[in-house]
C-alpha cells in the first residue's frame, strides 16, 4: 500500500481522465432505451440494433434483465455499462425507467458526473423531467440535453429553448440546430463547425447511419429557406449569449443542447463526441467533509446501490460500487469504512445486462460490482490506505405507506428475509409499530411504483407472496420518543419505528401537520430530507 501512497500514480490519473461517467435521464417514453441501444451501436459495442431493445416482441435491452422488466419493458433495476469509444472509456450507468419519482434514480446521480437529459421534442418538459433538472442542479450535475423524436411534428426548437430556460433556469446552449421543423428534418447545423450534418433515415435504425457533413455554402443551395432559417435562428441565439461555455456547463447554469431521433439513430453520433469533448472527466470527489481524496492516490469508492438475486442462477449479492481515487484490483482487501473491517473483493464483476464478466482492474469513474457483499449497504465507503468516508446519500421523505403482509401465512419465515433485504437494498423503507406488531410492518415509498417492485420481489426472490393495505398518510416527519407521546393522542397521526430506530410520525395530510405544529409549535419534527440521514445506520 504505502508504495501507491508515494509515487504520484500517473497511470491513475490518465485512466480517470479517460473516463467518462454519466447517465440517462428522462420522463418515460422519451425514448431512454432507444439512446442507450443506439450509444452502444455507435460504440460497437454491439453490432445490430434491435439485439438489445426491451419493448415486448424483442429482445430484452442489456440492462433489462429482470423478468418483470422484460415483461413490462421498461428497466426497473439499474446496471452499468462499459464501452470504448475513440480512446474514452465511457460507463453509462443505467437509471430505472418507471414514472416515479424514484430514491434509486438519485443514488445513480450521486455516482455519475454527468447527465444526459432526454425531452420528447413533442412533449417538451414533462414532469419527470422537471423533478430530475432539479436534482441535477441541487447536485450541480453538468447536464447535457437531448431534445429527442425531431422526426416526427413537435414543437418549435425556439419555444423548447424558451421552456427549457424560463422553467428550470438553465440557460440552453445549442450546439447544433434544427434544419428543418420537428416532423419536416432535413438535419442540423452544427454552430461550431457552420456545416450542415444531413439526417437520412437509416430503415429501422439497424445500421450505424453515416452522417453526411456539408459545408453552409452548399446547405443553403440545397435546404433554401429551411437553411436560412436555421441560419437566423443560430444567430439569434448567439446575440443573446446562448453559446456553450465549458465553465457554465461544467457549473451546471448552462446546458448545451442536441437535437436527435435516436430510432433513426441521428444526433446519436455527435451526442458521444459532447461527451468526449465537454463532459467532465473522473476528478476528485469531495469527501464528507468536503476534502478532496485526489484520483492518482489509493483506492477508494461508494456503494450507491446494492440488489439481490439480479440471476435466477445466480442469487446473490451484489454492491455497485463507483470507484472515486486509485486502482482497483480484484482480490485487494480494503476497509469498509461503516464498520473499519477489512472487505475481500475476491468477486469483482462488471456487467452487461444480463451478462457479467469478472474485472480484474478499475480505475476511477468505473463502477464495480461486489459479489457476496451482504455487509454493504448503499452509500457505505470503501478504502484503501488513508480512510476516508464520502458524503452519505440523500434520503428522500416517503410519500406513500402500506402496511405489508404474507399472503401465505406458512411463509413467515421467507416473508420477513424478503422485507429485511430490501430493507438493506434501500429499495424501500420499513417501519413498525407495537400496536401493528411484527408480522404487518409498514412500508414507505417515495412513489407507488415502488410497492409493485416489492410485490414482484417478494413472489419471485423470496418466494412469498404479499397483500398490501393502503395507509391514508403522506407525510412523514422525523420525531423523538418524548414528543412521540404528545403526537399519538392525535388524530390522524400514526408514530412507527423505522427500521434503524428512527421514530417517524405519518400525517394524513400537510394540512395536518401543519395544524400539529401550530397546536404544539415545541414539537421536534424535522424533514428526511433535511435531516442529511441516508442509509438507515446512519442514524443508527
Ligand atoms: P423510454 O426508455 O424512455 O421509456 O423510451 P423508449 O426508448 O422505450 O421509447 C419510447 C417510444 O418512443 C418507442 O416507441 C420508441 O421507438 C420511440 N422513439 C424513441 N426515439 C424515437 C425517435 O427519435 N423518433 C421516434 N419517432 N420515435 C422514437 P414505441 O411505439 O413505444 O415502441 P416500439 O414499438 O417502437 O419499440
Amino acid at each position: 500500500m504505502s508504495q501507491l501512497v508515494e509515487a504520484p500514480n500517473l497511470e491513475v490519473s490518465s485512466e480517470a481522465r479517460r473516463r467518462r461517467t454519466f447517465a440517462v435521464i428522462s420522463h418515460p417514453d422519451a425514448g431512454k432505451s432507444t439512446l442507450t441501444e443506439a450509444l452502444l451501436l455507435h460504440a460497437r459495442a454491439i453490432t445490430t440494433a434491435g439485439a438489445v431493445h426491451g419493448k415486448a416482441g424483442r429482445r430484452g435491452t442489456v440492462s433489462d434483465y429482470m423478468a418483470m422488466e422484460q415483461a413490462r419493458g421498461i428497466s426497473i433495476t439499474s446496471a452499468a455499462i462499459q464501452f470504448e469509444y475513440d480512446d474514452t472509456v465511457i460507463n453509462l450507468v443505467d437509471t430505472p425507467g418507471h414514472a416515479d419519482f424514484s430514491e434509486d434514480t438519485f443514488r445513480v446521480l450521486s455516482a455519475v458526473d454527468a447527465a444526459v437529459m432526454l425531452v420528447d421534442a413533442s412533449k417538451g418538459l414533462e414532469a419527470q423531467t422537471m423533478k430530475l433538472f432539479r436534482v441535477c442542479q441541487q447536485r450541480g450535475l453538468p447536464v447535457i440535453t437531448v431534445i429527442n423524436k425531431w422526426d416526427r411534428p413537435g414543437l418549435s426548437a425556439l419555444e423548447l429553448m424558451d421552456e427549457i430556460r424560463d422553467r428550470t433556469g438553465l440557460v440552453p446552449t445549442p450546439l447544433t440546430w434544427p434544419v428543418g421543423e420537428a416532423g419536416d428534418f432535413r438535419g442540423v447545423l452544427d454552430r461550431h463547425t457552420h456545416e450542415f450534418i444531413r439526417f437520412t433515415r437509416t430503415p429501422g435504425g439497424a445500421t450505424v447511419s453515416t452522417a453526411e457533413h456539408l459545408p453552409a455554402s452548399a446547405a443553403a443551395a440545397e435546404e433554401g429557406d429551411a437553411w436560412v432559417t436555421a441560419a437566423e435562428e443560430s444567430e439569434l441565439l448567439a446575440a443573446e449569449g446562448q453559446i456553450h461555455d465549458q465553465s457554465t456547463f461544467l457549473a451546471g447554469t448552462t446546458t448545451p443542447v442536441l437535437f436527435s431521433a435516436a430510432v433513426l439513430n441521428f444526433g446519436v453520433h455527435q451526442l458521444l463526441d459532447v461527451l468526449v469533448q465537454s463532459a467532465p472527466p473522473a476528478e476528485a470527489r469531495p469527501d464528507s467533509t468536503g476534502r478532496r481524496r485526489p484520483v492518482d492516490t489509493e483506492f477508494s469508492g461508494f456503494v450507491f446501490k446494492v440488489q439481490s438475486g439480479m440471476s435466477a442462477s445466480h442469487r446473490d449479492h451484489v454492491a455497485f460500487v463507483r470507484v472515486c481515487s486509485g486502482q482497483f484490483r480484484r482480490g485487494m482487501i480494503v476497509t469498509h469504512a461503516a464498520t473499519g473491517r477489512p472487505f475481500a473483493t475476491k468477486y469483482a464483476q462488471q456487467f452487461f445486462g444480463g451478462d457479467r464478466e469478472t474485472i480484474d482492474t478499475a480505475w476511477p469513474g468505473d463502477v464495480v460490482g461486489l459479489i457476496n457483499a451482504s455487509a454493504l449497504r448503499v452509500g457505505d465507503s470503501l478504502f484503501e490506505g488513508e480512510p476516508v468516508e464520502y458524503p452519505r446519500l440523500p434520503m428522500f421523505s416517503p410519500e406513500h405507506f402500506r402496511v405489508v403482509r404474507a399472503a401465505n401465512s406458512s411463509k413467515h419465515k421467507q416473508f420477513r428475509r424478503g422485507i429485511e433485504q430490501l430493507d438493506h437494498e434501500g429499495v424501500i423503507q420499513v417501519m413498525r409499530s407495537e400496536l401493528r406488531g411484527d408480522q404487518a410492518p409498514i412500508l414507505g415509498a417515495v412513489g407507488p411504483m415502488q410497492f409493485e417492485v416489492v410485490e414482484d420481489r417478494m413472489a419471485n426472490d423470496f418466494g412469498s407472496p404479499i397483500r398490501f393495505e393502503e395507509l391514508p398518510y403522506q407525510v412523514a416527519r422525523i420525531t423523538t420518543p418524548a414528543d412521540a407521546a404528545v403526537l399519538e393522542k392525535e388524530r390522524q397521526v400514526e408514530v412507527l419505528t423505522r427500521s434503524d430506530g428512527t421514530l417517524l410520525a405519518l400525517f394524513s395530510t400537510q394540512w395536518r401537520l401543519q395544524a400539529v405544529t401550530r397546536a404544539h409549535p415545541d414539537l421536534v419534527l424535522l424533514d428526511l430530507a433535511d435531516t442529511g440521514a441516508a442509509s438507515p445506520r446512519a442514524n443508527a
